[in-house]
């Protein structure tokens, strides 16, 4: 079995290629250089090349801000190549793992958002991500469609990388205190998307995943700072002291249980997974 994980030099790519060895599969790698979601005239010849019978898509416009102006780009990346990808996918009998985000809400809610919950995207990136989501449901309905949030890992540009190193020269810090959610390390992630490859029955549909628990930035970096002994202050502020280009929904917490039921995943809790990531992290420095 051959299997296409494109954006493999992205954070949840990277934990993909390093759990891979663990399994049987012929695995081929892609970053945006061998196949370009931009060159839409040429994303169904490569495929046509690599022939994979299971591709997982990492590669994504992540960049929420820069979204809000570069709608063409984010559309093209997050949609209009997702389109022909999962067209691709339905006329080669070709599974498709495709993963969006909890920023297709428009953070309303009051309760955990289950799989059903309706979609009001509040700024360019999660509009685009869930057009991209429309067209795999469209083109494949056989699409396996896993909505994470807050995404984090050792590999790549993240909150816990950011806060590590700005904890390492600034005395205080303020971070946002009013937006809920919960992060997900790209490694369990990683991990959940085996379970489901391994598992005897593919069940199409969107699925929610994350860690375990219900936080907010302003304590998610207070773990980061308890898990290193770091001496810097960390603040609470609201979202509106700290002004962004896109708007982000406040409350985005998944509910994971339709994931847990149907591939008896075990989702680890956020607090211990950041410990892990912090421990690679470390020994790395
Ligand atoms: N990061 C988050 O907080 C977050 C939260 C919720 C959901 N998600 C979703 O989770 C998935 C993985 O995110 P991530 O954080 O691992 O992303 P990431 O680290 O930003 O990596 C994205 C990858 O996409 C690739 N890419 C960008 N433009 C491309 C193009 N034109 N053609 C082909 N590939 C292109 C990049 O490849 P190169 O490195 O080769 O340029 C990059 O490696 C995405 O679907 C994202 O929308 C992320």
């Amino acid at each position: 079995m051959k299997i296409l994980v494109t954006g493999a030099n992205g954070q949840l790519g990277s934990e993909v290629r390093k759990l891979s060895g663990n399994y049987p599969y012929n695995f081929v790698f892609t970053n945006s250089n061998e196949l370009n979601f931009l060159n839409l005239n040429s994303i169904k010849s490569s495929l046509n090349l690599i022939k994979p019978n299971i591709i997982i898509n990492c590669a994504a416009y992540t960049s929420v801000d820069n979204a809000e102006k570069e709608l063409f780009l984010s559309d093209t990346i997050n949609h209009r190549a997702i389109n022909l990808i999962a067209e691709w996918t339905s006329e080669n009998n070709c599974k498709l793992i495709h993963i969006s985000t909890d920023y297709v809400f428009d953070g309303t809610s009051k309760i955990p958002l289950t799989e059903l919950a309706t979609t009001k995207p509040i700024n360019v990136y999660g509009k685009t991500k869930l057009l991209g989501e429309k067209a795999c449901l469209k083109n494949n309905p056989n699409t396996i469609i896993i909505r994470t949030s807050w995404l984090y890992s050792s590999f790549g540009v993240n909150f816990v990388k950011t806060i590590l190193a700005l904890m390492k020269d600034k005395d205080s810090l303020n971070i946002i205190n009013d937006q809920i959610g919960s992060p997900t390390y790209a490694a369990d992630l990683a991990n959940a998307i085996f379970v489901i490859i391994n598992n005897d029955k593919w069940i199409p549909g969107i699925y929610n995943y994350s860690n375990e628990g219900e936080i907010s930035w302003y304590q998610f970096a207070k773990s980061i700072k308890e898990l290193t002994d770091s001496k810097t202050h960390i603040n609470s502020i609201l979202s509106e002291e700290f002004s962004t280009t896109a708007k982000r929904p406040k409350y985005s917490l998944l509910d994971k249980t339709k994931i847990k039921k149907t591939f008896k995943i075990e989702v680890p809790p956020h607090k211990i997974s950041l410990e892990k990531c912090i421990k690679i992290l470390k020994n790395e420095a």
